[in-house]
Formats: structure tokens, sequence, C-alpha cells
């Protein structure tokens, strides 16, 4: 089989390029494309567009009820660009009693997508949750012909209008044993593959993913999937696509992430991160913002640095319609949006990555300035910084991101942990430099080995806010 090229278009230079060229190109692309006449100058820094540019979409989730919460839909339809039903298209909703199906709740969503001029994921087909109870009472010789009914009239009703299926949602056992749910219980593991089949049938143009949770690293679960979606490609079963949900807790972004994904693209298939979210112990800390704001950061970063990674997909719009308080009591403020749906330090780290900056600063006082010096010698080089806090609050905790030049890799630190070792770093405080009054400076420095490039690092954040360089 061949592989499969996202639909959404690459740009060239590639998007794996991210100097200050690039920056600058899509900058001015996204401003001479996007922007209202009267505007120029200001370069479009949302999160669709600055995607977009790179050759990825940024999506949202979205149920029924957020249709009226006037806050939510402006942010939706301007930031994100593709729109996965919440639960609309889930089988409790669409055939609730066998044969009788409604698609009504989930058109709603489909046609506000429309109106936006979003793109649509289908979520999903075949799940053991919210699946009415007659599919699971159903005596296990009609499991099958349930199923590749339900999905031959789901898929039907949305065939051409669909960017992609999450076919089979969440199949996999921690462990990597198959979940002994309805399907599995009448079909075996074949029910995977006669999912797949049956949806392609239905519409020859929609990807068709299977998705799952806890398979971002590398671990017994994604191997698993790793086997089986290698052992369907050699069957010539159709699978486009595999979605990792990436419902994170904070900090854990798992460091095997970017290498797992790449050998799931290896085997010919997309990947997506499609139900992201980085929950929090409530109540959320101004340092537990930055490190989400790092957290953010990392997964665009990954998904770009992966060819074959189309795009991106948070789990909500704001803190306040997300899943997670509800669902796992204690956290929550896991989006980039708080509970009045202003941007918080994740959205501004989120635009950063995506090569665009965030003008004007989304955490009040949070503005900054960074002077630095080199110390180099033929393979290695210290280096100082001294971050100013030129806001006018007080900062509680602090998560400065920049860029490393090529070739750089930090071996040491002192007066801030800094991870990773190269690339996009975070420079995070310790225990006793984490506040900053307005006006106050701090000082931290590491030393690197290098090949060559001994430049200061570039595109300093502070808490996902851009700063000034002197
Ligand atoms: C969640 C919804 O957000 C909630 O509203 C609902 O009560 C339960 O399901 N993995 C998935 C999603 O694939 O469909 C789930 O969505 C979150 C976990």
């Amino acid at each position: 089989m061949s592989v499969r090229t996202p639909r959404l278009p690459r740009p060239t230079p590639s998007r794996r390029a991210f100097g200050a060229a690039t920056v600058t190109a899509v900058a001015a692309l996204a401003a001479a494309t996007l922007l209202p006449t009267g505007q120029a100058g200001a370069a479009d820094t949302s999160l669709r567009s600055l995607a977009e540019a790179k050759g990825i979409y940024f999506g949202t989730a979205m149920t029924q009820g957020d249709l009226n919460n006037s806050a939510l839909t402006t942010v939706a339809g301007r930031q994100f660009g593709m729109l996965t039903p919440g639960n609309e298209m889930k089988w409790d909703t669409t055939e609730p009693s066998q044969g009788t199906f409604d698609f009504a709740p989930a058109d709603r969503i489909a046609s506000f997508a429309q109106t936006n001029s979003m793109k649509l994921r289908g979520h999903t087909l075949v799940w053991h949750s919210q699946l009415p109870s007659w599919v699971s009472s159903l005596p296990t010789a009609q499991v099958k012909a349930a199923m590749e009914n339900h999905i031959t009239n789901e898929v039907a009703h949305y065939k051409g209008k669909l960017y992609s299926w999450d076919v089979v949602n969440e199949p996999f056992n921690e462990d990597g044993s198959f979940r002994s749910d309805a399907f599995h219980n009448a079909m075996g593991s074949g029910f995977v593959a006669d999912a797949l089949r049956t949806a392609r049938a239905a519409d020859p143009n929609a990807k068709l993913y299977l998705n799952d949770y806890n398979i971002e690293g590398q671990n017994p679960k994604s191997d698993a999937m790793y086997n089986l979606v290698k052992s369907l490609k050699s069957q010539g079963v159709p699978v486009d696509g595999v979605g990792f949900q990436a419902h994170f807790i904070l900090g854990q972004v798992p460091s095997t992430f970017q290498a797992n994904l790449q050998r799931f693209a290896a085997l010919g298939v997309n990947v997506a991160i499609t139900e992201l979210d980085d929950r929090i112990q409530l109540p959320a800390s101004t340092t537990g913002l930055a490190q989400q704001a790092g957290d953010y950061a990392a997964v665009v970063n990954t998904c770009l640095a992966v060819t074959g990674c189309v795009g991106i997909t948070q789990w909500g719009v704001g803190d306040a319609d997300s899943w997670i308080p509800g669902t796992f009591p204690g956290y929550g403020a896991a989006t980039m949006y708080d509970a009045d749906y202003r941007p918080k330090p994740a959205y501004a780290a989120s635009v950063t990555a995506l090569g665009g900056s965030a003008g004007s600063s989304p955490t009040p006082g949070a503005s900054c300035k960074v002077t630095g010096a080199v110390n180099a010698w033929n393979s290695g080089l210290t280096e100082d910084i001294t971050l100013t806090n030129t806001g006018s609050t007080t900062i509680n905790g602090w998560s400065l991101a920049f860029t490393l030049p090529a070739g750089q890799t930090v071996t040491s630190s002192w007066n801030a942990s800094l991870t990773p070792a190269g690339g996009q770093v975070a420079a995070t405080n310790l225990g006793y430099n984490g506040t900053l009054a307005p006006g106050a400076s701090t000082s931290f420095g590491f030393q690197a080995t290098h090949t060559g490039k001994t430049s200061l690092p570039a595109l300093f954040s502070l808490n996902g806010a851009p700063c000034t360089t002197a």
C-alpha cells in the first residue's frame, strides 16, 4: 500500500525548518491571506491559520450545549480549523434503539463547522462506552451484522462531509490485550478489520482511524496498537491513521512521544493528536500554568517534527466545557482557555511553537526582558541569562522558553532547571527564585556543548508570552 499523503497542504520550505526565515514567511502569508484590509501589520495569530501555514490543522471538540455559548463559539470559530463532536456521533445518540437512527444532534455540530469553514472528524463508530445496552445484550451471533449496519448507516449519512472517522475507539487494555467488549466477544480481534472495511465501503474518501489513550509513549499498549496497524496494513485492510488521544497529566508528556509517533508514521499511516488536554490538580498555580504551557508547546513541536502528523485537536474549547473536572475529581484547568474563554499561557506557548507571535501578553503583567552573555571555547560554552519582569504584577513561578541554536546541547545548569537539552528548551525556576516582583531580575545559566554555533538562544517567551531581548 502506498503512503497516504495528508490532505492538508504542505508549504515550502519544509515545516521542519523552524528558522527565522520560516517564521517571517508564515507571518507574511498569514497577513497577506487572512487579515481584513486596514489591519496590515498585525499578523493573524490564530491557532488555525498558523497551523495551516505549517501544513497541519488545529481542532477542538464541541457538544450541542456548547452551541448556545457565544463566548465559546466565538473562540471556536476563530481559533480552530477542525471540529469533533464531543458526544453526538456516538452510538448511544445515533442509534439508541436498533435500526432507529438520529443524526440531528451531530448535524447541528456539522452545520456549525460548515458555517465556520472548519473540517470535521467523525467520532466514533465502534466503542465499548456510550454504547446502548441493546448492543451488549444482543446474542453474539448478531453483533457483527448490527455493527456493520451501524457503520454503514452512519458513515453513509456523512459521506463526503468528513475529513476522517475514528472507526474503532479504545480497543486495547493497558497491558496490550484486546478489551473484552461486545465486539471482541462476538468477533475476536477481526472486528477491527471488519469495521474498517465496512466504513471504507460506505465512504471511500474519509480517512479511517484507530484511536486510543495511553498510547502516546512507547509501552505495551502502544506496542499492541503498532502491531495491529502493521498487521492490518500487511493484509491490505484500509487503515489511514492512528489517533493519540493525549489526555495528559501536567508534566507527564512522555519522553518517547516523538519516537512513538515516528514509528507509526513509518508504517505508512497518518498520526494525529485527537483529544489533547493537560490536567492540573486544582487550584492551578502560576507554576502549574507555566508547566502546562511547556507541555502544550512540547505537543505542538512533536507534531511538527513528525512528517505524517496531520494535526492536533484539543478536547473542548476551554476549562469551563472540558470533561476533566467531571471525570477526574480534583483536576481541571486542562485546556488553553480559562473559564471565561481568555487565553492561558498554554495558548501563547502553542502559538509560539507554531511560529506565530502571541502579540499582547495573555498573562497580565507577564511582560519580560531577557539579556544574555556567551563565553565559548572550541567545543563548549557557558551562558548567563538575566530575566527581568517588566510587567506590573508579581510573577509567582516562571518558565522561560527559548530555542537553542542547532548543535548546542545543555550539559548542566544553575539557578534553573532546563529541559530538554536541545532545540526548544524550557528553563523553570527552582524553589528559591520563582518570585519576581515588578522590575526585579533573576539570573540563571547553563553549560553546553556546541558544534560551531555559539550564538545566544532565540525566541524567548515567559510563561507563554514573548520577551524582548536587549
Ligand atoms: C467524553 C466526553 O467529553 C464526555 O462529555 C462524555 O461524558 C464521556 O466521553 N475518550 C474519548 C472521548 O474517546 O469520546 C471521551 O469523551 C473522552 C475520552
